[in-house]
């Protein structure tokens, strides 16, 4: 597993303003700016103690960690013609294995940058005894550039960062660019879900979405998803919840 930079933390999304305007001297500014570094990316990366099960779990659960680069995440399964779910950025991962539990017929892959989130969702998964889910801490986008095209049968994106202030929306995950490589790795009639509790961001989602060619809103245009049952509560919806936020689901299948 590759060594976290260190970085300060992004706690809540409450705190994101001042998380941000922390920014003006952080570490990872001056970073951006060296030559090799000026690739924008849709994280921070955060340091922070693993507890002592975590340690344990990614000493036990080594099998479940997918050291980058991996190429086709499908092949890493006993069952890789089983339809294959990525989920974006998991957190701590408790809703991921939630759902890997509740789908044993899906294989199911998190990618984080959170190397606490990788040690506990491992942890929680090894408790299930889980055989189809794997993680890998690595930048998505850099994972999906290495999947085949037409691979991935969902892609999910739960509360991703909002990215409030305007000089950092580039690096909303949403975006035109990056969407268009989520589409060319979805196969025909996979899907991808997002979920958000910001409402910006949640407009900012459906003015894009809406306006691909290749995706179809299952909720009608201009529309976002009634919440689906199936879809665990994560740690930052609930935060989000708590804060009096409307949470807005967006499901699109990919129709060519
Ligand atoms: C706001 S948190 C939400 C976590 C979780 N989905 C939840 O709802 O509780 C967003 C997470 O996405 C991760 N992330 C953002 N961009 C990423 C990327 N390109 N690759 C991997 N992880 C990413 C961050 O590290 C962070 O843990």
């Amino acid at each position: 597993m590759s060594k976290p930079l260190t970085e300060t933390p992004v706690n809540s999304h409450s705190s994101l303003e001042n998380q941000n305007d922390h920014l003006e001297s952080s570490p990872i500014q001056e970073l951006e700016q060296l030559p090799e570094q000026r690739e924008i990316v849709t994280f921070m990366r955060r340091s922070s103690p693993l507890n002592t099960s975590q340690r344990t779990a990614i000493e036990q659960h080594q099998h479940m960690i997918l050291q980058y680069p991996v190429g086709d995440l499908r092949q890493v399964f006993p069952h890789p013609e089983r339809p294959l779910t990525v989920e974006i950025g998991f957190g701590m991962g408790r809703s991921l294995v939630h759902m890997a539990k509740a789908n044993p017929k899906r294989n199911y892959v998190g990618i984080e940058v959170h190397i606490p989130g990788i040690a506990q969702c491992v942890y929680e998964a090894g408790l299930e005894g889980l055989e189809n889910l794997r993680v890998l801490d690595a930048d998505a986008i850099k994972v999906l550039k290495a999947m085949p095209d037409n691979s991935i049968d969902c892609v999910q994106l739960y509360f991703p960062d909002p990215w409030q202030k305007k000089r950092h929306f580039k690096r909303r995950f949403v975006t035109h660019e990056r969407m268009a490589l989520v589409e060319q790795k979805l196969a025909l009639g996979g899907t991808f879900h997002a979920a958000t509790d910001w409402e910006p961001y949640a407009e900012w989602m459906l003015d894009i979405l809406d306006n691909r060619s290749r995706l179809r809103n299952l909720a009608g245009k201009g529309n976002s998803y009634p919440r689906p049952d199936w879809r665990p509560l994560t740690k930052f919806e609930r935060r989000g919840i708590e804060s009096g936020h409307k949470i807005n689901d967006f499901i699109f299948e990919k129709i060519n």
